[in-house]
Parts: structure tokens; C-alpha cells; sequence
């Protein structure tokens, strides 16, 4: 049994930009505990999205933890103005950090909450000496750089083997599942272990983000009950 709920993460990559405070309030309305801010820099990720000002205003807009997505090289450069825009939680990729752990260091000394995340060619056996450290794994279930990409069924295992792990521990991150979840695999995912489902465009992609945002939140909590009526 899963022992955090499950929560929806809006991903904001998939709002109107010129409607943000807007987007995000509905999103709120749907059930959304924290907003997910997709930084690309056009190097480590093959796309251009938002920094820092945007987080700045964001911030101004809700008190949800904004859960920041960082697809950059060189994280440690940015970490400082990520915490003075007021980021909450900061995901960094495994790929684009050559000293992780120095890194996660940086962001809790910055008064944040450290994450990892994993493209879906990374393993997880590479996280194990710093799991103890952070808030959050995310794992990619695809390539980062877009939204409304197709869902990586693959995926479904390394959340398993990710939660096998986290008992194994006996640690208390969260785990994160960030791409295609919608109606078709929200049910999958919470059952493979994801309790943080960050989705875009199943979110923002209909121009409903509260309607929307709740039917897929709905559909994750009864799978998630589904779950934890079959271990009691
Ligand atoms: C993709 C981003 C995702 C994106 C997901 O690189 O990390 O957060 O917004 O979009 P959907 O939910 O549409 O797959
Ligand atoms: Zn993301």
C-alpha cells in the first residue's frame, strides 16, 4: 500500500502563457497541490521555455508549491535565482549534473526541496547513494523537451522497482512521473507507485483546466483506493 495520497501536479508547459495567474488558479480549483514550471534552455532539452521571472511572478499568484522542472546544463548556475524567485521544490536531471550530490547540497542549503530526476533511459540502481537526500524522484515516462508526447510503457516498471526500493530503505521521498499521463495511464502509473502525476496537457490541453484537472484527479484516487482495497 501506497503510504502518501496521490496528488495532481498541473504541468503549466501545456497553459495559455497570457493567461497564466488565470490558468493556474483553475488548476487550484481542480485539485492541482502544486505546480509544475518546465524550464528548458534550448541545450539539455531540444526547447525554449521560462526562468526564473516567470517563477517570480508565479509566485505572487498562489501559495502552492511550485515545482520546478529544471532541463538545463549547469544547474548550480541557476539554483541561487530559482530560490530568490521563490521555487519550493527543484528537480534536477541525473544527466546534465556532474557532481549530484554537490548539487542537492546546493539546494537545500538554498532553503528548497532537492529531486532528481531520470530520463527514461536512466536507471535507477544510479540514484541509490543519494536517495536518502531528496524530496522527490521524478521519472520521465518520456523524452523531456515537449508536452502531449506518448506515454513510455517502460516507465511503469522503473516506478515499481523505484517504490520496491524506497521500502527497502525505508526512505520517505516521493515519487514523481512526469509525461503522457492522462486518462489512458493515470490508473497504471498510480498503481506501478507514482503518487506526484505531473500532467500537462491532460490538464490545460482543453482550455478547461479545472474541469479537466479534477475527472483525472478523480480517476487517480480511485485507482489508487482500487489498490489499497486489494492489500487490505
Ligand atoms: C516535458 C515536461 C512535462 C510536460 C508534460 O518535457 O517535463 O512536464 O509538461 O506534458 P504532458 O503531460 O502533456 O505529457
Ligand atoms: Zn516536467
Amino acid at each position: 500500500m501506497n503510504p502518501f495520497p496521490v496528488e495532481l501536479v498541473p504541468s503549466i508547459l501545456s497553459a495559455d502563457f497570457a493567461e497564466l495567474a488565470d490558468e493556474v488558479a483553475a488548476a487550484e480549483r481542480g485539485g492541482g497541490t502544486a505546480i509544475h514550471v518546465d524550464v528548458m534552455d534550448g541545450h539539455f532539452v531540444p526547447n525554449i521555455t521560462i526562468g526564473p521571472p516567470v517563477v517570480k511572478s508565479l509566485r505572487r499568484h498562489t501559495e502552492l508549491p511550485l515545482d520546478c522542472h529544471l532541463m538545463i546544463e549547469n544547474p548550480d548556475d541557476f539554483i541561487p535565482a530559482f530560490a530568490e524567485a521563490g521555487a519550493n521544490w527543484v528537480g534536477v536531471h541525473y544527466e546534465a549534473c556532474r557532481h549530484l550530490h554537490r548539487t542537492i547540497e546546493l539546494i537545500r542549503a538554498h532553503g528548497m526541496e532537492p529531486g532528481v530526476v531520470l530520463n527514461p533511459a536512466t536507471p535507477i540502481a544510479l540514484l541509490v547513494p543519494v536517495l536518502p537526500l531528496l524530496h522527490h524522484v521524478l521519472i520521465m515516462s518520456v523524452n523531456p523537451g515537449f508536452g502531449g508526447q506518448k506515454f513510455i510503457p517502460y516507465s511503469l516498471n522503473k516506478l515499481r522497482d523505484l517504490r520496491r526500493l524506497r521500502d527497502e530503505m525505508q526512505l520517505g521521498f516521493r515519487i514523481e512521473v512526469d509525461g503522457g499521463v492522462a486518462h489512458d495511464t493515470v490508473a497504471e502509473v498510480v498503481e506501478a507507485g507514482a503518487e506526484l502525476l505531473v500532467a500537462g496537457s491532460a490538464v490545460f490541453g482543453g482550455g478547461r483546466a479545472a474541469e479537466d484537472g479534477r475527472k483525472l484527479l478523480e480517476a487517480a484516487q480511485a485507482a489508487g483506493r482500487a489498490g489499497r482495497e486489494q492489500f487490505a
